[in-house]
């Protein structure tokens, strides 16, 4: 090699070198954001309600404070995006509404927690994906633009259980596109994908991850027994009544058949080479308070011993909360069950 040639690529080396400084170092991988989100809660019912100022519950900053300090280390945002934007392109979303999100991300963050900024309940994409996809692109288009700055203690989930007309081969299809927006703006920023069928189990042998990325988490949702979680629950329509009183025992065929569907989860996310996190789990309070803790608690250990993180559902409301907003406190015995076990196991062996 010449002189000059030696010199120049010297040069290059320290140049590359300089360059990595000036970067900072390298974002955490996927892998090693999952392993700080556990456990982690959904703020539930308030900007996911139609439209968010209807039966929305009210956005209280101090809410995180209390999150904190009860042992969560994140939260789930579920957000109804499509209500607060217009029909037509380019889909401006109402800047006041995107204020208020924000201020909300911000008071999280502040408390120490990891946020999940999630696309809710987005009726007409399930319902008409492809007369939908430009408007849930263009919103994407606009949520990726406006967060690129925020810390990485922010994470994007692209849509909430993809369901009904949004099928397993139109979802492969289209999140790639909402991907590549993201992408574009926030090339490091973790980023959370559900399979379609609701985000369950079975959605899952369908969907296609996108290769190479590093920073992309698998999310799925469980509430199974779905009978016993959601006994009595007035919108998943008539039947749920006659499921009053199922009991959950926590005996082995019970628990045996939860494994089941985690270890069926865990062997498509070792082929895929990402992280899991259960995005949702939780019973009613309809249910009878012993079975819903032992439900609970079985499902946290669980998730520890599988490596997934975890986010119960819901913070308050009546229906799943762990937090009695009204008397100001924490459904203690409930919450224990959630944070409980908080330990992150990584069994390989699952
Ligand atoms: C829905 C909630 C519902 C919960 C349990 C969530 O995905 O957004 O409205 O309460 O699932 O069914």
């Amino acid at each position: 090699m010449s002189g000059r040639r030696l010199r120049a690529g010297l040069l290059g080396l320290l140049w590359a070198a300089a360059a990595r400084t000036l970067a900072g170092p390298a974002a955490p991988d996927a892998f090693a954001v999952n392993r700080t989100l556990s456990p982690g809660i959904n703020y539930g019912n308030v900007f996911d309600a139609d439209p968010p100022e209807g039966w929305g519950l009210a956005a209280k900053a101090g809410d995180f404070a209390v999150m904190a300090a009860a042992g969560f280390k994140a939260v789930r945002l579920p957000v109804r995006w499509d209500a607060k934007a217009l029909a037509q392109p380019p889909y401006t979303l109402d800047p006041a509404f995107l204020a208020r999100v924000d201020s909300m991300v911000r008071a999280a963050q502040a408390a120490g927690l990891g946020v999940v900024l999630d696309f809710h309940h987005f009726n007409g994409l399930y319902n008409d994906p492809d007369g939908q996809a430009p408007r849930f692109l263009g919103i994407w288009r606009q949520l990726s633009a406006h967060y690129r700055a925020y810390p990485p203690t922010l994470l994007f989930e692209i849509l909430n259980e993809p369901h009904a007309r949004l099928g397993p081969e139109r979802w492969n299809a289209l999140y790639p596109r909402a991907l590549a927006l993201i992408r574009a703006d926030n090339p490091d920023r973790t980023v959370l994908i559900d399979p379609a069928d609701w985000g369950g189990v079975h959605g899952l042998a369908a969907l296609r991850l996108p290769p190479g990325d590093r920073h992309i988490i698998l999310s799925f949702h469980d509430y199974a027994p779905f009978h016993f979680t959601h006994q009595g629950a007035s919108w998943v329509g008539g039947d749920s009544k006659a499921w009053l009183g199922t009991r959950w025992d926590g005996g082995f065929a019970e628990t045996e058949a939860l494994r089941a569907d985690f270890s069926q989860v865990r062997a498509y996310a070792d082929r895929a080479g990402v992280p899991v996190n259960l995005g949702e789990y939780g019973a009613i309070s309809l249910a009878d308070r012993a079975s819903r803790l032992r439900w609970t608690a079985a499902m946290g250990r669980l998730c520890a011993q599988a490596g997934f993180s975890r986010f119960y559902w819901e913070f308050k409301a009546q229906g799943f909360g762990a937090y009695d907003e009204k008397a100001g406190r924490w459904r203690g015995d409930l919450k224990d069950a959630i944070v409980s076990p908080h330990d992150f196991v990584s069994n390989s062996d699952f």
